[in-house]
């Protein structure tokens, strides 16, 4: 059985274990702010272009169109990694909000279900233990957070005994932390960074450099730096060429001089 956190490579996007032996590929397609036909058309050419992780949220009114992608993708369901999450607001309804998502998507279950920020600020140990439930039933293969602190966490896990799978975070090159990363390794939850594009100036003469050097862009740096960081990244686009260049990562990868040169960026 493989460790928690360890990487494997059995598909062209090499996947990390999760917790309970799930397989989650380690670059997601990012579905926010994409609704209706344009979501559908995204997804299917992320399918086609060879992401099997697509990251969507009940909050992003788009989980019908994601599941509709996957069927028009011709690929079977089990071979789509699925993560859908749980608004704040929904906790206490989280059986009813799962079965409308698995509903929407038409499938029988999710691979991973987030709870979507801590509700009122809290880590919500009750939410945390229905999803366990639901995990437990079935339901969903792996349970995890998003935006939850360290502190959080351990809530969790010294009132339940189970450890997040992931915790999703807003995570580029300005916001690099190490200590928040190294916590989360001890704590076996893998960091898993949204948003790495968006706030990131994509012009910074340090990431010119080491595209260059690697005949690579800007953008694709950043997202080699989160895997070299043993992290996994969610990236959206709605560009088909975009879509592509942000999944071909495989063929460099940066040392740890520039690695610690693109940690440098964080501010204060
Ligand atoms: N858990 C949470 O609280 C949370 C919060 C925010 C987001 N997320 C998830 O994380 C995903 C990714 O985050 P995000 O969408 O906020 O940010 P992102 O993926 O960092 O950035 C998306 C933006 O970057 C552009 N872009 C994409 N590829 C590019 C490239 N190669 N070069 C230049 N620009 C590029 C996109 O434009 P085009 O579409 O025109 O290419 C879009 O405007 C979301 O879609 C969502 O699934 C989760």
């Amino acid at each position: 059985m493989a460790e928690n956190g360890s990487m494997t490579d059995s598909s062209e996007v090499p996947a990390v274990m999760l917790s309970g032996d799930v397989a989650m590929p380690t670059v997601g397609f990012g579905t926010w702010p994409m609704r209706g036909h344009k979501a559908c058309e995204a997804v299917v050419t992320a399918l086609q272009a060879g992401y099997r992780h697509v990251d969507t949220a009940t909050m992003y009114a788009n989980e019908a169109e994601v599941g509709r992608a996957v069927r028009e993708s011709g690929l079977l369901r089990q071979e789509v990694f699925l993560t859908t999450k749980l608004r704040a607001s929904d906790t206490g309804r989280e059986r009813e909000v799962l079965t409308a998502s698995l509903r929407a998507f038409g499938t029988d279950y999710v691979d991973l279900w987030l709870v979507h920020w801590p509700p009122r600020g809290k880590a919500s140990v009750r939410a945390w233990r229905e999803l366990i439930t639901l995990r437990d039933e079935g339901l969903i293969r792996a349970v995890g957070v998003s935006n939850y602190s360290l502190g959080q966490i351990d809530e969790l896990v010294e009132a339940t005994g189970v450890a997040p799978a992931v915790n999703q975070i807003h995570w580029n090159p300005r916001r690099y932390d190490a200590g928040l990363l190294e916590g989360l390794r001890q704590r076996g939850v893998v960091a898993e960074g949204y948003s790495p594009l968006k706030d990131t100036n994509l012009n910074d003469p340090v990431l010119s450099e080491i595209a260059w050097a690697h005949g690579v862009t800007p953008a694709q740096v950043v997202l080699r730096w989160h895997l070299d960081h043993e992290m996994a990244v969610i990236v959206k686009s709605a560009d088909p060429k975009r879509i592509v260049a942000n999944l071909n990562l495989f063929g460099f990868s940066l040392d740890s001089e520039e690695r610690t040169q693109i940690d440098g960026l964080a501010a204060g």
